[in-house]
C-alpha cells in the first residue's frame, strides 16, 4: 500500500510520436508522478521502442526519473505488425538523435506492472498507449493486483466509427486483440480512449508552434521535427492536423471529465474490431470530448517551463 498519498501513474507505451506526446504530456502534469514506463512491442520493435524511451527521457529529463522496464516483443497469439506512420525508428526518423544507453531494469514489464499494482493500489493509474500484451500478461499474473488499481485507462478501439488499420480495426487492438479480451474477460474496470473520441483531438500545426515558441529552443527544435514527420502524413492526407491519441488518454487518466464516457460491452473481432454486443457492459468507452479543453491542457503542459 503507497504511503505518499501523491497519485502515481505506470505508462505501457510502444513509442511512437503520438505516444512521445503523451509522454511529454504526462511528465508536464503535477498531479501524478510518472513512476514507471513500460514498454511493447507495436509502433515499432521492442528494442527500438526501449531506445525511444530514453531518448525522451534524455530530452525532457523528468525528475524523478520513471523506472524503465521492456515487455513482450510480440502479442499474445500472432507476429507482430508494425506502423509505418512513425518512421522507421519510431520517433520520424531524425539523424542526430544525442547517443543515449538504454537502461531497462532487468525484470520484465509485466511484473514490474503487478509489482506497481500491488504496491500503490487504488493510488496507482496505468495508462495503455499501445497493444496490450504487457498488461494482459499482467493479469494473467495476478488479476487481483490489476483490478485493484485506482484506474486503467488504454487508447485503443473503435466502437462506432472505422478504423485507422483496416474498415473495421484500430491499431492498438488490431496488433492484440487476444491480450484485449483477455483484459476484459478478467474483469478490470477499463477506461478505453478510442478513435470515436481521439480523432476529436486534432493537434494543428499552429497550435504547435505557437506552444513550442515558450519552450527552451533544443527542446522545441526536436518535438516539432519530431511531430513533422506524421504532420507531413495527416496533412498531404487532406486532414488539418494530427490525431493526438496516446495523449488524449493520458488527458482522461488526468481529468476523466473531459470526455463523456458511456458503458458498454464490447465483443472483439479475430482482427481487433470492438464493437458494440449484447450483455453486460464490460469497460466504459470514452466517446464526446471537450475538445478546446483537452488541447489548452496538452498545450500548456507539453513543454517544459523555459
Ligand atoms: O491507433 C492509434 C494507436 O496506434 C496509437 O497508440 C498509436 O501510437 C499507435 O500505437
Ligand atoms: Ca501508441
Amino acid at each position: 500500500m503507497t504511503t505518499d498519498s501523491r497519485r502515481r501513474a505506470l505508462i505501457d507505451t510502444d513509442p511512437g510520436i503520438d505516444d512521445a506526446l503523451a509522454l511529454l504530456l504526462a511528465w508536464g502534469s503535477p498531479e501524478w508522478t510518472v513512476d514507471v514506463v513500460t514498454v511493447v512491442a507495436g509502433n515499432v520493435p521492442l528494442e527500438a521502442g526501449t531506445r525511444n524511451v530514453f531518448r525522451l527521457i534524455d530530452l525532457r529529463r523528468p525528475l524523478p526519473p520513471p523506472l524503465v522496464a521492456a515487455g513482450a516483443a510480440r502479442p499474445l497469439a500472432r507476429p507482430l505488425k508494425i506502423a509505418p506512420y512513425h518512421g522507421v525508428d519510431g520517433l520520424g526518423d531524425l539523424p542526430d538523435w544525442p547517443p543515449v544507453e538504454p537502461r531497462p531494469v532487468p525484470v520484465d514489464a509485466p511484473r514490474v506492472i503487478v509489482d506497481a499494482a500491488r504496491r500503490h493500489e487504488r493510488g496507482l493509474t496505468i495508462v495503455a498507449l499501445g497493444p496490450l500484451t504487457n498488461l494482459a500478461l499482467a493479469v494473467e499474473a495476478d488479476a487481483a493486483a490489476i483490478r485493484g488499481a485506482g484506474r486503467v485507462v488504454a487508447m485503443g478501439g473503435a466502437v462506432d466509427v472505422p478504423g485507422n488499420v483496416t474498415p473495421d480495426a484500430e491499431f492498438n487492438a488490431h496488433v492484440d486483440p487476444e491480450a484485449l479480451a483477455r483484459v476484459l474477460d478478467a474483469g478490470v474496470r477499463l477506461d478505453l480512449v478510442p478513435l470515436d473520441a481521439t480523432r476529436q483531438a486534432i493537434l494543428e500545426p499552429a497550435a504547435l508552434n505557437a506552444a513550442l515558441a515558450r519552450a527552451p529552443r533544443p527542446f522545441a527544435d526536436r518535438v516539432r521535427r519530431i511531430v513533422e514527420y506524421a504532420l507531413r502524413i495527416d496533412l498531404a492526407h487532406g486532414k488539418r492536423g494530427m490525431d493526438l491519441h496516446d495523449p488524449l488518454a493520458v488527458g482522461v487518466a488526468l481529468d476523466p471529465t473531459l470526455v463523456e464516457w458511456e458503458p458498454v460491452r464490447l465483443a472483439i473481432g479475430p482482427d481487433g474490431q470492438t464493437r458494440r454486443a449484447a450483455g453486460e457492459p464490460n469497460c466504459r468507452f470514452a466517446r464526446v470530448v471537450d475538445s478546446p479543453r483537452f488541447l489548452r491542457m496538452f498545450l500548456e503542459r507539453l513543454c517544459p517551463a523555459s
